[in-house]
């Protein structure tokens, strides 16, 4: 669905490209993300995917043709969520939506059935000028939906909220899912990451340092770690082992024969331990 080949971009005030040398497919039906810290070029990457940077080298290639020489069709089809959604102020989020959704050519959702999932049926006729950040955030969200596009990209889209919005988007983005689109998420939320993403490319400075499934990336570097503790005699004794190394920890065996183990826990890297071991980054 979509076939990326050595990409770079370099915006026309900078002094050095923002994108150097990206490759990846995105599979019809699966969930993308881009995981970066602020400043890798997640949003550009998003900005060259959508049509709206069209100067960048390398091909970008999507429903099987040049995103440079992209058709207002293009529109049509995809659903994007910016990372700062734009609204007409002076308008209520009903009277925007209305609006957006009459710049479509195709059928398009019912506005209020909308607004009621993400919680602001009740702000539905406020105008968007008094509307907080996260309101924004959720409204954006929805206006990616109206058209009910087969592809969509979403940029931070939970950045902000609180954790039931959150969870109410990212029950709708699996939702959308479940409907056989295929989404492309940016993020700098390893949860969200891990939760939502079919395959997630690592990416700073520009660059995709690699590419693989939430769950294949946890379990490539290094050993999982188990912690247990045990008394002995009469104390509380700690310790802690690679999960590789269990057999041969003495004081794990004996513990265990003994009956005298108090408690282990295996200690899994979480997905931003291995985004810093592979990239040398923090995620935020
Ligand atoms: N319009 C622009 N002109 C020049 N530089 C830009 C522009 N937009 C973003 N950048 C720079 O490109 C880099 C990547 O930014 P961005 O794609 O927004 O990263 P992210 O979304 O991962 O935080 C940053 O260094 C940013 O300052
Ligand atoms: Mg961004």
């Amino acid at each position: 669905m979509i076939d990326v080949q050595d990409v770079s971009l370099r915006y026309p005030s900078a002094k050095e490209d923002t994108i150097r040398g990206i490759s990846f497919e995105v599979r019809e039906g699966e969930i993308f993300g881009f995981l970066g810290p602020s400043g890798a070029g997640k949003s550009t990457m998003q900005r060259i995917l959508t049509g709206t940077l069209r100067d960048y080298r390398g091909s970008v290639r999507i429903f099987e043709s040049e995103i440079r020489h992209r058709t207002r069709w293009y529109y049509e089809s995809i659903g994007v969520d910016f990372e700062f959604p734009n609204f007409y102020g002076k308008f209520t989020a009903m009277e925007n939506l209305k609006y957006f959704a009459s710049l479509y050519s195709c059928g398009t959702a019912d506005p209020s059935e909308l607004l009621e999932r993400v919680g602001l049926h009740l702000d539905a006729h406020k105008k968007v000028a008094n509307y907080s950040k996260g309101m924004k955030m959720r409204l954006g969200f929805v206006r990616s939906l109206l058209h009910d596009p087969k592809l969509l990209f979403l940029d931070e889209p939970t950045s902000g909220l609180d954790p039931a919005n959150a969870r109410i988007l990212k029950d709708m983005i699996l939702e959308q899912k479940q409907l056989g689109k295929t989404i492309i998420l940016t993020t700098h939320n390893m949860h969200d990451a891990e939760e939502l993403c079919d395959r997630v490319a690592f990416i700073v400075d520009g660059r995709i340092k690699v590419v693989d499934t939430p769950h294949a990336l946890r379990r490539s570097q290094a050993d999982t770690k188990v912690e247990y503790s045990f008394s002995y005699n009469g104390k509380e004794s700690r310790n802690i082992t690679a999960l590789s190394d269990l057999a041969n920890a003495h004081d794990f065996q004996s513990a265990l024969k003994e009956g005298t183990l108090t408690s282990i826990h295996s200690k899994e890297q979480t997905l931003e331990d291995v985004f810093i071991a592979l990239t040398g980054r923090r995620l935020q």
